[in-house]
């Protein structure tokens, strides 16, 4: 199965769509009129059952199959935008400063609302598939929430499948791996209390700036030295905040930056070794250092056989070529891990092309991958839900 016909013939009522909402972003749990739409959407079609409200502003709906009674595949979309302002000039532009869909997840709000359409009007399958549109997943942990109410056992959901489009990856490709595709991301803060002085008398105080630096250093460490250089840690402080003179020492030094592993223990372990460099580094200049520790979104793993599975889909839509069944796993963190640490399923990437990349406010959701996107769709329910 190439490219369905249908999902070719739907390209264009879709791509409005997906331009509506790329005109109208909302961010975060807030997605109010953005989730409205998709209910909207999915009462047109005919969907079974529309269940608004789960993970505050999350909306899943479920589709009969025709061919028998059977499990439930669920297939997730996103539906925030990011806080940016959006600089591509095209006609369907952001009309709200500051918020702009520059992720996709226009994109593939719409591609899943097509394989909603598609698969309410043949219902090809046992079973049932829900379709399940997330809030916030640009932080906030809209999945995670979702994940908290039950939504997995409310609706009896086996498995479940999530996709993003990739600037870079050519269009017309497909891109995944079993095992970790996303990492796990936290963010830290760290204060360093010195004792403020007259610049020209350091020794009357202790200079938070010099402690902060060496602590800085220390912190480089961790990446170089503790973990096994065969595994993945980025440890970057982003944020280094002191001082408003060129003649005073300040009180206290301001730190906070973000850790990126692929791997839960590597994660464990770079916490407790910043915990630790801090109170070292404290103990040595006779200084307070507080470390607050932030565990954002999990690692996201795909399921070996799931991943195999997914490749099996992309490669029926896109011609075996153009499936990469061993990309490398990206260190950016995804609200999709919620629900893969839920239940087995894949992430995949689809090819936007050589666009600018995602969160650039130049960026732009591919309209041509919309085929492809929506043909996966109904690949994966159709397979996964094949009568034996
Ligand atoms: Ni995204």
């Amino acid at each position: 199965m190439p490219i369905l016909n249908r999902a070719a013939e739907m390209q264009h009522e879709i791509a409005g769509w997906r331009r509506h909402l790329h005109s109208n972003p909302e961010l975060g749990f807030d997605v109010v009129q953005t989730a409205a739409f998709v209910e909207g959407k999915l009462k047109e079609f005919g969907v079974d059952e529309i269940v608004p409200g789960i993970g505050k502003t999350g909306v899943v709906g479920v589709i009969k199959g025709r061919l028998g009674s059977g499990d439930t595949v669920g297939l997730r979309a996103d539906m925030d935008a990011l806080p940016i302002n959006e600089i591509t000039g095209k006609p369907y532009a952001s009309t709200v400063a500051n918020k702009m869909h520059a992720c996709g997840h226009d994109g593939h709000t719409a591609m899943l609302l097509g394989a909603a359409k598609y698969l309410a009007e043949t219902r090809n399958f046992k079973g049932q598939v829900a379709v399940i549109f997330q809030p916030a997943e640009e932080g906030g942990g809209g999945g995670n929430e979702m994940v908290k109410e039950g939504m997995m056992e409310r609706f009896g959901i086996a498995k479940v499948f999530g996709m993003h489009n990739m600037p870079g990856i050519p269009l017309g490709e497909f891109a995944i791996r079993p095992g970790p595709i996303m990492a796990a991301t936290s963010e830290f803060d760290i204060k360093v209390k010195g004792k403020g002085a007259h610049a020209a008398m350091p020794h009357q105080g202790i200079d938070p700036i010099v402690v902060a630096s060496q602590l800085v250093l220390a912190l480089q460490t961790i990446a170089s030295r503790s973990v096994d250089p065969i595994k993945s840690v980025v440890v970057s402080v982003t944020k280094f905040h002191a001082g408003d003179a060129y003649n005073v020492i300040p009180e206290e030094v301001a730190l906070a930056g973000t850790v990126r592993t692929l791997d839960k223990e590597v994660a464990a372990k770079a916490e407790e070794r910043i915990r630790a460099i801090c109170a070292g580094i404290g103990t040595t200049f006779g200084v307070a250092v507080e470390f607050d520790w932030d565990p954002n979104y999990p690692v996201t793993v795909n399921d070996a056989e799931q991943a195999a599975f997914a490749a099996n889909a992309a490669r029926e839509v896109a011609g075996a070529r153009n499936v990469d069944e061993a990309v490398a796993p990206l260190m950016g963190g995804e609200d999709f891990s919620y629900m893969l640490e839920s239940r087995p399923g894949a992430f995949i990437f689809l090819g936007n092309g050589d666009s600018a990349n995602l969160h650039h406010p130049a960026y732009d959701f591919n309209d041509e991958a919309i085929p492809l996107g929506v043909s996966y769709w109904v690949k994966v329910a159709e397979t996964a839900l094949a009568p034996a």
